[in-house]
């Protein structure tokens, strides 16, 4: 078996930190909100693992078929040496870029990068042994925070897959894009799937599906909440919302509150109150124009070379390139 091994860039405690301080920010905010990735925890993960098998959530599906038609012309383009995955999850999708990369001769290592140690130790072991040929060197970090570390070498593909990158205000957006950039030679690659601008029904169904998976997965956050801090939230006083905002082309998770409620936070020493109706939002999921991706990756520093679609339009995939 090939060798596999994993760098720490944030441990335990820290996260918990981390944690706290957004917590405090976000729920005392004049309209209350969390950062989206306190979702993943491993119940998160496995939710979200979930919500990939509805039939109403098109995303994943539609990027899989981009990547089943684009992974040899990506590799052939490229001429990777190493493929690194933002937020690689399960990387389930990453193994038809890595069956292409070592196709086409090229490919030598995998560094998936996630929060989760636990979620990349498993996913690291799973891909070593199935690819004997790469080195696989997994790093435990936040994508948000620092990217200043990525081994591997020349030339690099950056795959962020999954639409990820709408997750990120538009601000944070080009803060996270100039980051990559920055820790790319001149040359090297970014794969960057961007989930498409479409029709408000499709959008919604997708973001809040009749069998209520996405809704268990948002009120998840709170029982993160109760877990890490010891809050005393009860989740089922809070419905899932949905929300189209139409002017910033965005969907936005919420989760609403029922009924007048005092929730404590030892953990983030917070005392909350919440109105009937008032609302968390827990996630921004943005929505992107063709023209508008290639824009946002102009301006960070990349030349675009390829776009590609699904049949039906509904997902983009940009392979774009560091310009000098
Ligand atoms: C994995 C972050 C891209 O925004 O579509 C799925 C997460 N949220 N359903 C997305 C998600 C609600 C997903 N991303």
């Amino acid at each position: 078996m090939s060798e596999v091994s994993i760098d720490v860039h944030r441990d335990g405690a820290e996260v918990t930190d981390a944690l706290r301080r957004d917590v405090r920010e976000g729920l005392s905010a004049e309209v209350k909100w969390l950062p989206s990735k306190w979702l993943y925890d491993a119940q998160g993960s496995a939710l979200f693992d979930r919500i990939t098998g509805v039939p109403e959530y098109y995303p994943t599906r539609a990027e899989r078929e981009i990547l089943r038609t684009r992974s040899a012309d990506i590799a052939s383009t490229t001429g990777a040496r190493t493929l690194v995955e933002l937020g690689s999850g399960s990387s389930e999708k990453t193994r038809l870029l890595l069956d292409a990369g070592t196709a086409h001769g090229t490919l030598r290592q995998f560094v998936p990068l996630d929060v989760s140690e636990s979620a990349l130790a498993a996913s690291a072991e799973a891909i070593a042994a199935e690819y004997p040929d790469l080195s696989v060197r997994g790093v435990v970090a936040d994508f948000t925070e620092h990217l200043d570390f990525l081994p591997g070498a020349a030339p690099r593909v950056v795959a962020f897959l999954g639409g990820t990158i709408g997750n990120f205000l538009p601000a944070e957006r080009a803060k996270f894009l100039a980051s990559v950039r920055s820790v790319l030679a001149t040359g090297e690659w970014l794969l960057l799937g961007t989930d498409l601008v479409k029709d408000v029904g499709t959008l919604v169904t997708a973001y809040d599906d009749p069998q209520g998976v996405t809704a268990e997965f948002n009120r998840n956050v709170l029982h993160v909440l109760r877990t890490h801090l010891g809050a005393d939230v009860d989740p089922a006083a809070f419905d899932h919302v949905a929300h189209w905002d139409a002017r910033q082309e965005w969907i936005e998770m919420r989760l609403r509150a029922r009924h007048p409620m005092t929730v404590q936070i030892p953990g983030a020493d917070l005392t909350v109150r919440f109105e009937r109706g008032e609302y968390v939002r827990t996630e921004i999921s943005a929505k992107f124009r063709p023209e508008g991706v290639r824009a946002e990756l102009t301006d960070a520093g990349f030349d675009v070379r390829h776009w590609w679609t699904d049949a039906q339009d509904r997902f983009g995939l940009s392979l774009a390139q560091v310009r000098d």
